[in-house]
């Protein structure tokens, strides 16, 4: 059977399972074929109130427990989903194309040591106290700027005009990035991250792969300026190792444009929801612009921008009573840990600054704990302090789309209006 044909039945057998076994109460099959716009917590519930550990028919088992999240994360016996299984298609069978980079199938985040250990620890200076203090003063620079375009305006789409550029100037600076072109790598970005749900269509599949090769080329000439022309930047220090394999000098520098702004958009995006949402909130952080960390740290625990990941045993092993073979993926509901009763009071409430507020999980835990849990924190409370402070009015103007994925959380467009007129504070979604 030709690959193309061969794929779109495998997609549409795939859905059509789901879906089968959704409707007769699977775990596993819900979560995967609720759509992006519904409340996914009410399932993530579902899921703790069956036991610590779920068996689906799906071929994966999934956790909700802050215990065992947090566990499977630091254990060494699991690591990531290997390359290519997140996937029903097999993208090179699809195009016949040479293979391109994916930074979520084949850079650090998806390796085990030591390969993890070498490449991690390349980049890891720029993240330590150190290096984020020199990038304070860029995050509130870009901040202000991006407000001052703005700041005319009666309204304006706070993700498109404000929360997607300020991570994208801020990552790309400290790559050296001239000029970044905000819509390429917010289309880039947007076609990977959309890939982590696993490609459902071929439109998806053919979004990935034109993404993909752009991205590839872009760096490709990035990578090839700084060969020649070196700066102070990450890029630049990274040709310098000249072992380093083009992949894995591609996958690492995709991987931080990547998670350095498709993340922390959302963290923006879900916080200010948060704040229209509470008007007590809002009273607070006026009052208080420092509040701003404390409502950052709530909105990571209460609506993370990474709902999940997924691990998989080395070894056949068992988890809580529940047998996982070697390889089969369980799935780490991240969001659902950072509502765990067992670790939080009243986990459903929207309270800042509560006693443990840092103990959640959206940044995942053990060796592939995020890099940049610093500089998104930084730029989060940044963005949320200027907002306010320029616009102590800010109300939502129209209705909030949000993005289509349920790995990543969070609105893709959300009009805000700058003026006095009354607050609504209840948001309405759509999808
Ligand atoms: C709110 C914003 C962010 C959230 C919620 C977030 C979340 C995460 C999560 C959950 C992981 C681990 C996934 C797993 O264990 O399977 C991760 C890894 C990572 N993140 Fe973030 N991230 C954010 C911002 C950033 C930023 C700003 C950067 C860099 C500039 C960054 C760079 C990374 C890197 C490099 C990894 C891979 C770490 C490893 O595998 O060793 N992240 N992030």
């Amino acid at each position: 059977m030709p690959s193309v044909v061969k794929n779109a039945t495998l997609l549409f057998l795939g859905r059509a399972a789901v879906r089968g076994h959704a409707l007769l109460g699977d775990p596993g099959a819900r979560l995967f074929a609720m759509s992006s716009a519904q409340d996914p917590y009410p399932a993530y519930e579902s899921v703790r109130r069956r036991g610590p550990v779920v068996t689906s028919r799906l071929g994966l088992h999934i956790t909700a427990s802050h215990e065992l999240c947090d566990s499977l994360l630091r254990d060494p016996g699991f690591g990531p989903l290997p390359a290519g299984e997140l996937s029903p298609v097999d993208s090179v069978a699809y195009t016949g194309a040479r293979r391109l980079v994916n930074p979520v199938e084949e850079s650090f985040l998806v390796l085990n040591p030591p390969d993890h250990t070498r490449l991690r620890r390349l980049v890891s200076p720029w993240f330590t106290p150190r290096g984020l203090r020199d990038q304070v003063a860029t995050v509130e620079r870009v901040v202000e700027e991006y407000l001052d375009e703005v700041a005319d305006q009666p309204t304006f789409d706070l993700v498109g005009d404000f929360a997607a550029r300020v991570p994208i100037q801020v990552i790309a600076d400290l790559l050296g990035v001239p000029d970044a072109d905000h819509a390429a790598f917010a289309r880039w970005g947007g076609a990977v991250v959309n890939a982590l749900d696993g490609v459902r269509t071929l439109t998806e599949m053919r979004a990935l792969h034109s993404g993909l090769r752009e991205f590839e080329a872009f760096l490709d000439d990035l990578i090839a300026h700084r060969r020649r022309h070196p700066g102070d930047d990450v890029v630049s220090r990274l040709v310098a190792h000249e072992d380093l394999r083009r992949e894995d000098l591609i996958a690492t520098t995709e991987l931080l444009l990547v998670a350095g702004f498709e993340t922390t958009v959302n963290l923006i995006g879900n916080s200010v929801l948060a704040v229209l949402a509470h008007p007590e909130v809002r009273e607070r952080l006026l009052d208080d612009p420092g509040h701003a960390e404390a409502v950052v740290e709530e909105t990571l625990r209460l609506d993370p921008p990474v709902q999940y990941t997924v691990r998989v045993p080395f070894q056949t092993t068992e988890v809580a009573g529940t047998r996982i073979s070697r390889g089969t993926p369980i799935m780490l509901l991240l969001a659902g840990a950072n509502r765990d009763p067992a670790v939080f009071t009243d986990p459903h409430r929207f309270r800042p600054g509560r006693p443990n507020g840092r103990e959640h999980l959206a940044f995942s835990a053990g060796i592939h704990y995020c890099l940049g849990a610093n500089l998104a924190r930084v730029e989060g409370a940044a963005a949320l302090r200027g907002l306010f402070r320029r616009f102590p009015d800010l109300r939502a103007a129209g209705r909030v789309r949000r993005r289509a994925s349920r790995v990543i959380r969070g609105p893709e467009r959300f009009p805000v209006g700058t003026g006095a007129a009354e607050h609504r504070p209840i948001v309405e979604i759509i999808s």
